[in-house]
């Protein structure tokens, strides 16, 4: 069976991001946005997954580590998005569809994808293109169509006629070609335009010209096609994937109060009837159970682990911790590196003095102990199970009742 194949352009140096970050590499809601693509072609079922590098390409392939169904090819010289398709050629064997994403557009839909693939190979078709008509095509290449409505190409912002500049049917640059089809038009590219680039755009146009079908299907909504070339653009998507991201925690039976004043990472999982109230921020892979209260004006980071009916109130940061089922931190707390057990009580103001300066140590906290307000737990430190913690206590290890293995 002939195989389907994915190519992510991603060698760009991003010269309008201003960055020494390769643009790909750059965070939307916690991931890079070169890893929103690559899951939306895996999504799919794609069979090889080609990712193309350059510009820091090191950082690209050490950011995907064992991830074994990458391959990725280098080009040299970026020398535009025809000359990226080009040098997958070798890559590609025993593959008859391929599909060309860019690495900045991290908002592709699976299913998006799904219907190109599935009108391009029913059409018996050389190249379809999935596009989009949006309210302000600003910097996108325009679709060109006849007056029949059939595809005569793609045209540039840079390259547009002041007519063209009209049209809002844009390119969001989601292609599938028919393998043999897109090499042989690419050879024929020249880079005959303002920024002296191989063009992809030019290798539509030419298997147009040599009377192969190629179809244009207007499948993407307006909040899909947005990609990032600019800081303003990278802000822009994160709002549309976070509103993604809720729109799916809500649906699973999360409450968030205040959602444009939230901020989830994609890799956040929570339970039902958890209520997150306003100005909450949960960055990294933090996992939430059901009925817990967070916030408002909390930060969960990275390696949080709050089991069900966990109350996590007003600043209270929280790292690599785990609250146990009916756990509290109610107020001003700094919770790093730590398990509180079951029901603790962890009174306003406390903090886990988890750093001495060199290295970052535990603290271990049993069931049912209650922690008084402005409590310090200096780690390492183990808080035996139901020990009670007087208020403005400094606690060591050893040196006060309860503590010590
Ligand atoms: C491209 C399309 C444009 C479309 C837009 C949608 C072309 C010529 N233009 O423009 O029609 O509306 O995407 O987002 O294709 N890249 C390489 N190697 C290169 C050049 C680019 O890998 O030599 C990669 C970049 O890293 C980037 C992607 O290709 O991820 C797109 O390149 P970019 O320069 O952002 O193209 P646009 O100007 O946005
Ligand atoms: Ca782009």
């Amino acid at each position: 069976m002939p195989k389907t194949a994915a190519i992510i352009l991603a060698a760009g140096k991003s010269t309008r991001m201003i960055t020494d970050l390769p643009k790909v590499m750059h965070e939307v809601c916690g991931r890079p946005m070169l890893a929103w693509v690559i899951d939306a072609c895996r999504a799919v079922g794609i069979d090889r997954i080609l990712v193309v590098v350059g510009y820091h390409k090191e950082v690209v392939i050490n950011a995907f580590p064992g991830q074994r169904d990458l391959v990725f090819v280098e080009q040299v010289e970026q020398k535009g998005t025809g000359n990226a398709v080009s040098v997958c050629q070798p890559h590609l064997d025993g593959c008859e569809t391929v599909l060309v994403l860019c690495g900045d557009g991290p908002l592709v839909r699976p299913t998006t994808l799904k219907t190109l693939m599935e009108t391009h190979v029913s059409g018996h078709s050389a190249g379809t293109l999935a596009t989009a008509v949006v309210k302000d095509p600003t910097g996108y290449g325009r679709i060109i169509r006849d007056s029949y409505g059939n595809l005569q190409g793609i045209v540039e912002q840079a390259d547009c006629t002041v007519a063209q500049k009209e049209i809002h049917e844009i390119n969001p640059s989601y292609y599938c070609f028919q393998r043999a089809a897109i090499f042989e038009s690419l050879a024929k590219v020249q880079p005959n335009n303002i920024k002296k680039e191989y063009y992809l755009t030019d290798a539509v146009k030419i298997l147009i010209e040599d009377g192969r079908r190629v179809v244009a299907i207007s499948a993407v909504e307006p909040d899909e096609v947005y990609s990032i070339n600019s800081r303003q653009q990278l802000a822009q998507v994160s709002q549309v994937m976070e509103q993604r991201i809720q729109d799916r925690l809500m649906s699973s039976g999360v409450t968030i109060v205040d959602p444009s004043n939230t901020w989830i990472d994609a890799r956040a999982e929570i339970g039902k009837d958890t209520i997150i109230y306003p100005f909450t921020y949960i960055h990294g892979r933090v996992k939430i159970g059901r009925n817990c209260s967070v916030g408002p004006f909390a930060y969960l980071r990275d390696g949080t682990v709050l089991e069900d009916d966990v109350v996590i109130g007003v600043f209270t940061e929280v790292k690599n911790s785990t609250l146990c089922s009916g756990a509290r931190a109610r107020h001003h707390s700094y919770l790093g590196d730590a398990t509180f057990g079951k029901n603790v009580n962890v009174g306003t103001g406390t903090i886990t003095a988890n750093f001495d300066g060199k290295e970052i140590h535990r603290t271990e906290v049993g069931d049912n102990v209650y922690l008084g307000s402005g409590s310090i737990l200096i780690a390492p430190l183990h808080v035996k199970s139901g020990v009670q913690i007087a208020p403005g206590t400094v606690v060591e290890d050893g040196e006060t009742p309860g503590t010590g293995k």
